[in-house]
């Protein structure tokens, strides 16, 4: 299968890109630096910045036919209750964690509702099950994304395609545990482990995880 990484340059993404191409599917990894998409492993490497709807536009219509879609686009900001919830930090975040998902949707999901097999993927955070005040604007932004997401697959409801949300706490990479041997990172999600979930989306679909009417 044909399956695009949305934020292919982090850990993840090179976790991920590695146990799809040892699947045997072709792999179009897309990040906002060609340097840093250079140390991915991938059949095809894009550089766009995914904020941008008219690039990501120009991308699908490179990309052409697609099966999938992995959206890996993270990022952080938060802290100090209420009062730390900066309007800054909020448009940081919208621009990330929603606006690139809305982005890579928009262009890429007719493609995907043509596969026989299709599926779009996010990662959503833990933090929306129990918000807290200093999370307040990433929990709302992630709760908004999976909640476009559900759109997505609203949108999808007569093709084969699938919508998946996992959810997680926190990742951890072999690279974080080498620099930080003492640190147990406790309920942390493996990158390897999440690299291999995430593949085995394109093996045998999740039961219940059709889209709904
Ligand atoms: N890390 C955690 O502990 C954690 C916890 C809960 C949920 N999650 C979720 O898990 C997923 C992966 O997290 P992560 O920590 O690996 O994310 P990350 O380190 O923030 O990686 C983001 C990826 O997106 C790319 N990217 C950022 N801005 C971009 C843009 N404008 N256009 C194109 N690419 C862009 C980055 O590469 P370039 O900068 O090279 O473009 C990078 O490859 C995210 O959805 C995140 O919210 C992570």
């Amino acid at each position: 299968m044909r399956i695009l990484i949305a934020g292919a340059s982090s850990a993840l993404g090179h976790a991920t890109a590695s146990a799809l191409l040892d699947a045997g599917h072709d792999v179009i990894a897309v990040g906002s630096s060609a340097d840093r998409l250079g140390l991915v492993d991938a059949t095809g490497r894009f550089e766009c910045d995914l904020t941008d709807l008219a690039a990501v536009e120009q991308l699908a219509a490179e990309v052409g036919e697609l099966d999938g879609l992995l959206h890996l686009v993270g990022g952080w900001r938060g802290g100090g209750g209420l009062a730390g919830q900066s309007d800054d930090d909020w448009a940081w975040l919208e621009a990330r964690v929603v606006g690139t998902l809305r982005n890579t949707t928009r262009a890429f999901a007719e493609a995907i509702g043509r596969s026989d097999a299709g599926v779009i993927a996010i990662i959503s955070s833990t933090g929306v099950e129990k918000p807290t005040a200093g999370n307040a604007n990433y929990v709302a932004l992630k709760a908004a994304a999976e909640a476009w997401l559900a759109a997505v697959g609203h949108a999808l409801r007569a093709t084969p395609a699938r919508t998946v949300v996992h959810r997680v706490k926190a990742l951890v990479s072999d690279a974080e545990r080498a620099a930080q041997p003492d640190r147990e990172f406790a309920g942390f999600t493996d990158v390897t482990e999440l690299a291999a979930t995430l593949a085995a989306e394109f093996a045998a679909p999740a039961p219940g995880s059709a889209n709904g009417g």
